[in-house]
């Protein structure tokens, strides 16, 4: 009972978009339908074509940002489990949740969390580092008691999945063989819960960001939401079954000398159901030195980014937030 009744009295349960939710009018999404873009590549990484398979990556990530990746080799039923078993977490009593946040050293950000001018994003959010996989275990929710064990493979599979689409890039933009290997052995989890909203126009899950990863890898069930600004205007990314999205972030545009472009991206609500995701980051090593790979400068291609030290740029920047200290002293 405890359970239906915290539920009835979530901040979500609402006719009406409470005032501390709505945006100004200058940052509302405003009322324009939702409209999926067929432009953003799909691309089969199962495909015999390996250098086809190579330059469209390259090209997606040139003047998108962003592609969906299928025939992928993670199995259906591993990401279903995964978002199973978060839609049962965000479920669970708030004060359920944030006493497990407490004791075992994630974080849990609730809607109120989000604070942008005074204004609340409409969505739940939970975070945890995941490599290496034994270590930061310990430090995930203990409920859903089948968390732990569903969550590992999940991660596990999607880091493959993301060291093997870096390793086609990596191929694709004339690196040596495994030069993402040891520089990017971070990877963190972030899922969001965007409950069904009343009012989407006034509303928005997540602002205009970009990610600070190498590549962020995302499965979001069959619920659109996400959108990309490409030549000036937003486009929806639309959803396929079993497809994970796959974005670069600014660290691989920097390394890549500009080659391949990191884009803004934001979530949209909608009122007729709700959203789940699940955003894996791969990011560099603390002590990685961010600058344009070696290989892709001479004389008629300078260097079009500064070099820096990845720990710095976390610190200066606070793009991680809570897990400031753990990016930069984990090695
Ligand atoms: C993110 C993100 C998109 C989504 O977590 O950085 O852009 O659809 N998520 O949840
Ligand atoms: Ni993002």
């Amino acid at each position: 009972m405890a359970t239906m009744e915290d539920h009835a009295t979530r901040w979500f349960n609402v006719q009406s978009v409470p005032h501390s939710y709505t945006f100004p009018p200058e940052k509302r999404p405003g009322k324009h339908p939702f409209s999926t873009c067929t432009a953003i590549p799909i691309i089969n990484l199962n495909s015999p074509e390996k250098s086809d398979t190579i330059q469209k990556i390259i090209k997606a990530g040139r003047n998108f940002g962003f592609f969906q990746v299928i025939d992928h080799g993670v199995s259906e039923s591993v990401s279903t489990e995964a978002l199973n078993v978060l839609k049962e977490l965000f479920n669970m009593p708030l004060e359920e949740i944030s006493r497990d946040a407490i004791k075992n050293g994630w974080v849990h950000m609730g809607s109120t969390s989000f604070d942008i001018d005074g204004v609340h994003l409409w969505r739940d959010n939970i975070k945890h580092p995941c490599h290496p996989l034994e270590k930061c275990m310990q430090h995930w929710p203990q409920m859903p008691t089948r968390y732990r064990e569903v969550m590992a493979t999940y991660v596990q599979e999607i880091r493959r999945l993301s060291w093997r689409i870096l390793e086609l890039i990596c191929e694709g933009l004339g690196l040596e063989k495994g030069f993402f290997e040891e520089i990017s052995q971070v990877q963190f989890l972030s899922a969001s819960n965007y409950p069904a909203c009343p009012d989407p126009s006034v509303t928005l899950g997540v602002l205009k960001h970009f990610d600070h990863s190498f590549i962020t890898i995302l499965f979001q069930g069959n619920v659109d939401g996400l959108q990309v600004f490409h030549d000036g205007k937003w486009i929806g990314v639309g959803v396929l079954p079993n497809a994970f999205v796959v974005n670069i972030g600014t660290q691989l545009e920097i390394m890549s000398n500009g080659k391949l472009r990191s884009a803004e991206h934001r979530v949209m609500t909608n009122s007729e159901e709700d959203r789940l995701t699940i955003a894996t980051f791969i990011n560099p090593s603390p002590n990685c030195t961010v600058e344009p790979a070696k290989a892709l400068i001479n004389e008629s291609n300078p260097p079009l980014y500064d070099s820096f030290m990845f720990k710095d740029f976390v610190v200066s920047s606070n793009a991680f937030g809570p897990y400031t200290e753990v990016v930069q002293t984990k090695d």
